[in-house]
């Protein structure tokens, strides 16, 4: 089967430093995969290159079947391929709801016109909006924040507002940068639980993580990226018990 997200080759520099040096990766159609590898291994920067917000120097990407190499974030958005930051962006002093209605109505094919001369089409689909941003709130446990700013949310909820904006876009798949990272252990399993059930109604996620014991919980295959390369992909037994996985995260600690 092709898979949804397929990186081949890919390759970028930053001043003359290569970072990604030919990467491949193959994200299986509904599949939960991890994307692990050693600090400045070149994981967010692969986000980075395949979300089109880097113009890769090298290699392709593909969704489906489709081409998909240089395209634009807002074109790929449409295509189905939406990112988290590693780092919350955002506008602190919007609301929650806003947040989501922002990304929501961020989508190509908005009509702007439409919107500024308040037609009957525009409203329907800002009411459109507002309903899927309440289903979105309720399903990630955000619903009793909704009308407060993102400033006076918890670290673990500006997670989950960070991934609710993403399914505004409506996805096909989500990749999601270190989504549980800096938040307490109990919330980052309810992040966890989040995705496994978002994940099996259907949602292709590729996540990076440096908690091995959920890369191990929740995802197969396993990614592993060492030297802005791909070192191996498999079951996280299989990349485990990989000589030269252990070696790449041994190099860095040594
Ligand atoms: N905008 C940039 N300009 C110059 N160098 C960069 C830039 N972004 C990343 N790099 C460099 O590219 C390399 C890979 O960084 P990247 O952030 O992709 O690693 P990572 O695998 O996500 O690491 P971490 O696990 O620490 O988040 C690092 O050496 C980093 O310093
Ligand atoms: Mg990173």
């Amino acid at each position: 089967m092709t898979p949804l997200l397929t990186v081949t080759g890919l390759k970028l520099d930053f001043y003359g430093v290569h970072v990604l040096r030919g990467v491949d990766l193959a994200v299986p159609a509904g599949s939960f995969t991890g994307l692990i590898g050693p600090n400045g291994a070149g994981k967010s920067t692969l986000f980075n290159a395949v979300s089109g917000l880097y113009r890769p120097k090298g290699g392709t990407v593909a969704l489906g079947p489709k081409d998909a190499t240089g395209l634009a974030p807002e074109e790929l958005v449409a295509a189905g391929l939406v990112r988290t930051f590693q780092l919350a962006r955002g506008f602190p002093k919007l609301s929650v709801f806003q947040h989501l209605m922002l990304y929501g109505a961020d989508q190509p094919g908005e009509n702007l016109l439409a919107g500024l001369f308040g037609s009957s089409a525009a409203r329907r689909r800002e009411a459109e909006l507002a309903e899927r941003a309440f289903e979105i709130a309720r399903r990630l446990k955000l619903d009793h924040v909704l009308d407060n700013p993102v400033t006076a949310l918890s670290g673990g909820q500006k997670k989950l507002v960070e991934i609710g904006r993403a399914l505004m876009a409506r996805p096909k798949i989500l990749l999601l940068d270190e989504p549980m990272a800096g938040v307490n252990p109990s919330l980052a399993d309810e992040i966890a639980e989040h995705l496994v059930g978002l994940n099996r109604e259907g949602l292709t996620i590729c996540l990076i993580e440096h908690d091995m014991a959920l890369i191990k919980r929740l995802c197969q295959p396993v990614v592993v990226m060492a030297e802005g390369r791909t070192l191996t992909q498999g079951s996280f037994e299989e990349v485990a018990a990989d000589i030269r996985v252990q070696e790449a995260y041994l190099g860095r600690r040594h």
